[in-house]
Formats: C-alpha cells, structure tokens, sequence
C-alpha cells in the first residue's frame, strides 16, 4: 500500500471540474486518505515548488497556484503514485489523451488541472507540506 498527494489546481476549481477529477479518482479504486480546499500564499506555493525555483516558468506558476483555491488530498493504494500519474496524464495538457484527467481539465502545459507526487520521498514531503499528522492520524 502506497500513498501519494495530490492537487486539484486553481484552474479546474475555477472551471469546477472538481466533481469530475473525484469522480475519476474513485472510479480507479484509489482511496481518498484526505482532502481540503486551501487558498495558497505566494510564500506557500514558493515553498512547495521550491524544487522548480531555478526554472523560467517558476514565477509564473506561482501566480497561477495563488491565483484561487485549490483542494489538496492525500491518497492510498496499490501503487498510487505511478496510478494517479497515469490518471492525470503527461504534464502537457495539449498533449495529454482525452482518456486523462489533464487531457480533460488542462488547457496548457502550466494550467494542466493537477499535480501528483512523482516519487515516494516527494510524495511523503508533499503530504507534510499540506496536511498535519492529526488530520491523517488513524486513516
Ligand atoms: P506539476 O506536475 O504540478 O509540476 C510542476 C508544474 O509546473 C507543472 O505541473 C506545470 O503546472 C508547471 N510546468 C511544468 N513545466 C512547465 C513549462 N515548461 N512551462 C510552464 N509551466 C510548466
């Protein structure tokens, strides 16, 4: 059993594809450990991206993570990470198979409608960064 984070950007929220994205997710058979809705800070979206800083997009994706609410979620399964990385699709929602979530609710490579874990270390730093061990204690 694997966990993994996950994000619903402030894109699909504004669009409210939030129904559609949880329905997928439970379809796949994944279990939804956790979840809130959260307005990011600047501060807060830097840290959490703090891997990309270095990159050109940086700033402009941080605008983009602040620019509304988001919902957060932890969730677990056989192979989680890599499961709902398939869901999602590749980064580039204009690549992306309609089949996936970010070929569905993405529009860009930037504004692709959600975020996954891409390792189990990113996954548990990931879950630390958005939730409190109380709000997982016993799940
Ligand atoms: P995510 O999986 O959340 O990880 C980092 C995010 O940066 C990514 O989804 C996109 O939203 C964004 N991103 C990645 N590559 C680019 C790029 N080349 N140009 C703009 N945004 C990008």
């Amino acid at each position: 059993m694997q966990r993994t984070f996950a994000i619903i950007k402030p894109d699909a929220v504004a669009a409210g594809h939030q129904g559609g994205i949880l329905a997928a997710l439970q379809e796949s058979g994944l279990r939804l450990v956790a979840i809130k809705a959260i307005r990011l800070s600047t501060a807060q979206a830097e840290g959490f991206y703090a891997v990309h800083s270095a990159r050109p997009f940086f700033r402009s994706l941080v605008t983009f993570m602040t620019e509304g609410p988001v919902v957060a979620m932890v969730l677990e399964g056989e192979d989680a990470i890599a499961k709902w990385r398939g869901l999602m699709g590749p980064t580039d929602a204009t690549k992306a198979g309609k089949e996936t979530l970010r070929g569905r609710f993405g529009t860009s490579i930037e504004r692709n409608a959600t975020h996954g874990s891409d390792a189990p270390d990113t996954a548990a730093y990931e879950i630390g960064f958005f939730f409190s061990g109380l709000e997982l204690a016993g799940l």
